[in-house]
């Protein structure tokens, strides 16, 4: 049985619709991703599937249960860390977790020592009796994040998890959600606007795009159908389009996007840069930046919505 089976989920907000009829499953013990620009759908998916929002149609089953109809149960076998802060700034960061463990029926003694083992794995040991006004960002994030992790459940949902940390928490975060994953078998399920997280997260990974899945498979597997090479470059102004149709025209290339830089990937091995600038002076275009680099999700995102994710 799928950790998650989604099918034909769709929910509507007035005129917008922010999930269109997709359908996927997720597998028991996996790190599945959904990725897509600000406004995909991603955090209305994952509301919907934990519960918190009611679809407009269709629906999802999460470790076998309803959405809709076996509400309960699926909350009992889920965690959560939302974008939205869930933590009470006025209780200790100690107080706050005791106060989840009440909440999901732990006994004093397994509250305790739960709390404490979780204080430190991410070492919050020192400030467990500080209050949470005090705490910094990524201490706050470090506490949410344990806090959905409280009762071991079956099924973790992230929602941009380390939107806003530094570098090094977000690392930390990324190798406590992998350990946990390892450890536990615990299936996650995370959406993300950052490729990277996703890329060294997930092993599979789902774009979403305007209220749709566009492509779901390994990172390694979507990265290599963009091609072996992307190229980006930039050319004089306003010649961008007419070097665009003609490149196109060579068959070397595929894939043709355009922001401020024309992007392309390289379909013929042994085609580079000074084959590239070669064409373009040869041509009467003017060149003034150009690079080549192996493809990432964002070469991937780029690919299937003519968007980068920090636009
Ligand atoms: N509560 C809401 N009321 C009205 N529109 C909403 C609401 N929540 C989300 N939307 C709209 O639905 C679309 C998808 O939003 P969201 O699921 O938050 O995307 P993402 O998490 O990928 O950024 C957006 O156009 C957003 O403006
Ligand atoms: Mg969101």
């Amino acid at each position: 049985m799928p950790a998650i089976e989604i099918n034909e989920l769709t929910k509507v907000f007035d005129e917008v619709v922010a999930v269109n009829k997709v359908s996927y499953e997720v597998e028991e013990g996996e790190i599945f991703g959904l990725v897509g620009l600000n406004g995909a759908g991603k955090s209305s998916t994952i509301l919907m599937l934990a519960t918190l929002l009611r679809p407009t149609s269709g629906g999802a089953k999460v470790l076998g249960h309803d959405i809709v109809r076996k509400k309960n149960e699926v909350k009992k076998s889920i965690g959560v860390v939302f974008e939205d802060q869930a933590v009470d700034n006025y209780l200790t960061g100690r107080q706050n977790l005791d106060f989840a463990a009440r909440m999901y029926g732990l006994s004093k003694a397994d509250r305790e020592n739960r709390v404490n083992e979780l204080l430190k794995t991410v070492g919050l040991e020192e400030q467990a009796n500080i209050k949470v006004k005090d705490y910094s960002g990524g201490m706050i994030r470090r506490l949410e994040i344990v806090r959905g992790m409280l009762f071991y459940p079956k099924i973790l949902f992230l929602d941009e998890p380390t939107i806003g940390l530094d570098v090094q928490t977000r690392r930390y975060m990324w190798d406590f959600t992998l350990e946990t994953n390892k450890k536990r078998g615990t299936t996650v399920f995370i959406a993300t606007s950052y490729l990277d997280e996703a890329d060294y997260l997930c092993e599979r990974v789902a774009i979403m795009h305007k209220g749709e899945i566009v492509t779901i498979g390994k990172p390694i597997d979507l990265k290599a159908s963009v091609g072996g090479k992307v190229v980006s470059l930039k050319l004089g102004k306003g010649t961008q389009e007419k070097f665009a149709s003609m490149i196109e025209q060579t068959g070397w290339v595929s894939n043709i996007k355009m922001d401020d830089l024309l992007h392309f990937s390289i379909k013929e091995n042994g085609i580079g840069i000074p084959d590239v600038v070669r064409y373009a002076n040869r041509n009467g275009f003017y060149v003034s930046a150009i690079n080549s680099h192996t493809p990432t999700l964002d070469d991937v995102l780029l690919h299937y919505t003519g968007r980068r994710a920090d636009e």
